[in-house]
């Protein structure tokens, strides 16, 4: 890595020495042995055991539960119902802003969608609780459930993804779809998935008087505290969350879920710590989804194969009681350039949970629909797929045209098609075999993210042995954030890795924002840098105005820190350790905080995105229909890579991610109860060993001057959206058959073939 020119901050510390290391997992081995904590895995003294009841309609009320059953259990403690549960200062559907999700919280006896709590039964132990839970007999008065995006009527959602507007448009779209040569006008559809977390969201809580101890997977600790504190009226500083581990989280574990809020109840109810985990099936409702989407794209292409126009447009559900929309045709605002670009999205109420983020939320959904069209029209002009987006991508942000802030999307098309072998391609359909007679084919997909920032804030602390600390609350899905913002910090620092204290994963820590948008290395990274520049700077005001220090006179700026010394920067021979500086100051630490968060003059200037190409292969059993993915590359540029291990794990976990939402990933819905028939793990299909192919990622270098002072874009989403479209795009190459809704299935390619 070469050194960085980093522009917001004063330039203390040369990083490569730790960011950029392919470091193993600084939790690994607590992992390995087992010794990692959840938040299930606590058992404090005196615990009771809380399992929620479910509903099993999907619209209507609950007519009557026997409580007086469950509480003859000999195991059952009590059972928190709607007219028997601890009283919350704020109403949990009250929408303080968009980003406050309304939850149930037994406030009511009205069902708004399959799977929601009704009930909480609180026991000596699991076996009791979950006994006492099915001896509730609920019975219902039941409506019929609006389900699928065709329930009812449709409107234009207020805002759509994080608050951008639901219709954008730029050039006038008619007049490129009616001059151009060719056209192409299809309809994908994609359906309703699930996070599906290693880890049900659990909540171990414990009060104490008015102080509140809570052990819950969290991606926002600060934020989760504040909507703890709101909901039951007490101060944050009297909450505790720890969050140290988490078994992913993928978006629902964002924002606190219903089920959390009712872990918490029940202990205040009963007066003991409680512990609540959701069964597997419980998450298929109350703690959110990807909705399902049906888009259509229409894209005109002159005689040269120029897009001339692309109108996207998409229609998503939200639930009956609050807003959530999938942001699918967002996809096309920033990858190809067209003369004419329009945006549109609608929506259908429906009876479910409220779909929310999930990985790559709009992003996923509207890419494979894209990138799938652009392939169909790369076909209609007779131009290989590769080429085609080539000659296709926006050298600016089409929608709005800013520059990109850098863009190395075509070393990544050419780099990625090298390694793939793509030159041999056929151009036509089924014109590849294998020495088996499988139909072999070849696809593409283009990868974008925007590379965002939050807020974060981070406290750095040197002490007189020469050590460092640092601080910041931040959340280890399992991506490896404890790892890699450790590097960031020990870099800040001016010291090795292992002679620094990273303190992480609980809400007392300065507030590290959240785990989400792909922006967490970013946002906290910088908060650490930040921190890690102030603190040093310090450090180096004891010795520059020591006449004592051979730093005497150096300057504030005029240090740079290195394995736990300042150099002067004129004369790197000359220099002093931090024991000694503190030491002869008479003093036991310097702290200091910084933040991070996006420059917004670099924003107003730039369009900020990560970029990549992904290549795969699939070999298509002619008789049977059966695909199997046999191989993909993926080639990503994302700015600066903190730790090529992490990264590159990251980018499988989404290659795969793609590879399920093109060919496994479907939660089905009964129409007639609203119900989902496969809300478990057998029935719900994700790629498993022998589904995942030989992978292979690429990273391309990218030295982004603006994004952020380290030229951070994050690796967390960007993987799974040139993925999903490289794959069905592979599956038309191998049979001619052009699947639009997705999962790809057997039965749609058999008719085909
Ligand atoms: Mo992610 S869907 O931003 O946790």
């Amino acid at each position: 890595m070469s050194e960085l020119n980093l522009t917001t901050t004063p330039v203390h510390v040369r990083h490569g020495s730790n960011i950029g290391q392919p470091m193993t997992r600084r939790d690994g081995i607590l992992k390995v042995r087992g010794q990692a904590a959840y938040a299930a895995d606590h058992h404090p003294q005196g615990m009771l055991f809380a399992v929620i009841a479910v509903s099993s309609i999907a619209r209507g009320r609950v007519a009557s539960l026997d409580v007086e059953a469950a509480k003859r259990h000999p195991g059952v403690v009590d059972v928190m119902t709607t007219t028997h549960k601890p009283e919350l200062a704020i109403d949990p559907d009250l929408k303080t802003n968009p980003f406050v999700f309304r939850m149930e919280v037994l406030q009511s006896d009205e069902i708004r969608y399959a799977n929601q709590p009704i009930a909480v039964v609180i026991a000596q132990s699991l076996e009791a609780a979950t006994e006492g839970a099915a001896l509730l007999a609920p019975r219902y008065e039941a409506l019929p459930p609006r389900v699928g995006l065709d329930a009812g009527e449709t409107f234009v959602p207020p805002m759509v993804g994080v608050g951008g507007p639901a219709v954008n448009e730029h050039g006038n779209v008619e007049a490129g779809l009616v001059s151009a040569a060719k056209q192409i006008d299809a309809t994908y559809e994609t359906p309703p998935q699930y996070h599906n977390a290693m880890e049900p969201h659990a909540v171990v809580a414990a009060w104490d008087g008015d102080r509140l101890s809570i052990d819950t997977p969290s991606q926002a600790l600060v934020m989760a505290r504040a909507r703890v504190a709101e909901l039951f009226g007490i101060a944050p500083e009297k909450i505790h969350i720890r969050s140290p581990f988490l078994g992913g989280g993928f978006g629902s574990k964002g924002f606190l879920t219903g089920p959390q809020i009712l872990g918490v109840m029940a202990a205040k109810l009963v007066g003991k710590p409680v512990k609540l985990v959701l069964r597997r099936e419980q998450m298929y409702g109350p703690v959110g989804h990807r909705a399902p989407t049906r888009q259509r794209l229409r894209l005109g292409a002159d005689g040269e194969g120029n897009l001339t126009a692309i109108d996207h447009h998409a229609r998503t559900v939200s639930s009956s009681f609050d807003d959530f929309y999938e942001p699918a045709a967002n996809a096309s605002h920033t990858l190809y350039a067209s003369p004419a670009i329009r945006t549109t999205h609608d929506a259908v109420r429906v009876d479910t949970g409220t779909p929310l983020f999930m990985r790559a939320p709009g992003e996923a959904t509207g890419s494979i629909a894209l990138e799938s069209a652009l392939d169909e029209m790369a076909w209609a002009c007779g131009v290989d797929p590769l080429a085609f987006r080539l000659k296709n991508y926006a050298e600016v942000e089409p929608l709005t045209g800013k520059p990109f802030s850098s863009k190395a999307l075509r070393d990544c098309y050419e780099q990625g098609a090298a390694r793939f072998g793509w030159s041999k391609r056929k151009l036509a359909p089924r014109g590849m075999r294998d020495e088996a007679g499988h139909l072999v084919g070849w696809g593409v997909g283009t990868a974008t993210f925007p590379a965002m920032m939050f807020q974060a804030e981070a406290r750095a602390v040197i002490r007189r042995d020469g050590s460092g600390v640092m601080e910041t609350g931040a959340h280890d899905m399992g991506q490896g954030a404890w790892t890699a913002l450790a590097q960031i910090a020990a870099d800040g620092l001016g010291l090795d890795a292992d002679k620094i204290e990273f303190r992480s994963g609980h809400s007392d820590l300065p507030d590290a924002g959240i785990a989400g948008g792909s922006a967490h290395t970013a946002t906290a990274g910088a908060a650490i840098h930040n921190a890690g520049a102030a603190v040093i700077a310090k450090l180096a005001d004891l010795a520059t105005n020591d006449e004592r220090s051979p730093l005497f006179g150096a300057g504030n700026t005029g240090v740079i820190a290195r394995g736990g010394n300042l150099f002067r920067r004129d004369d790197e021979g000359r220099g002093e350790s931090y024991a000694d500086i503190l030491a002869r100051a008479g003093r036991a630490e310097v702290e200091a905080r910084g933040t991070g968060a996006a420059n917004p003059t670099a924003q107003a200037d730039y369009a900020m995105h990560a970029h990549g190409a992904v290549f795969a292969e699939v070999k298509v059993d002619p008789e049977l229909g059966q695909v199997r993915v046999t191989r993909m590359v993926g080639a990503f540029a994302a700015g600066r890579i903190v730790n090529p291990h992490l990264v590159k794990s990251q980018l499988l976990g989404g290659m795969i991610w793609g590879v399920s939402f093109a060919l496994h990933e479907e939660a089905i819905t009964d129409r007639r109860t609203g119900r989902i028939m496969n809300a478990n793990l057998g029935e719900y299909h994700i790629p498993v060993n022998a589904d995942v192919p030989s992978l292979d990622v690429l990273t391309v270098e990218e030295h982004d001057p603006h994004v952020n002072a380290l030229g951070i874009k994050g690796v967390g989403e960007i993987g799974i959206t040139g993925s999903a479209g490289a794959v069905a795009n592979a599956v038309w190459h191998a049979t001619g058959v052009r699947v639009r809704r997705f999962p790809i299935r057997i039965e749609e390619l058999l008719t085909g073939i």
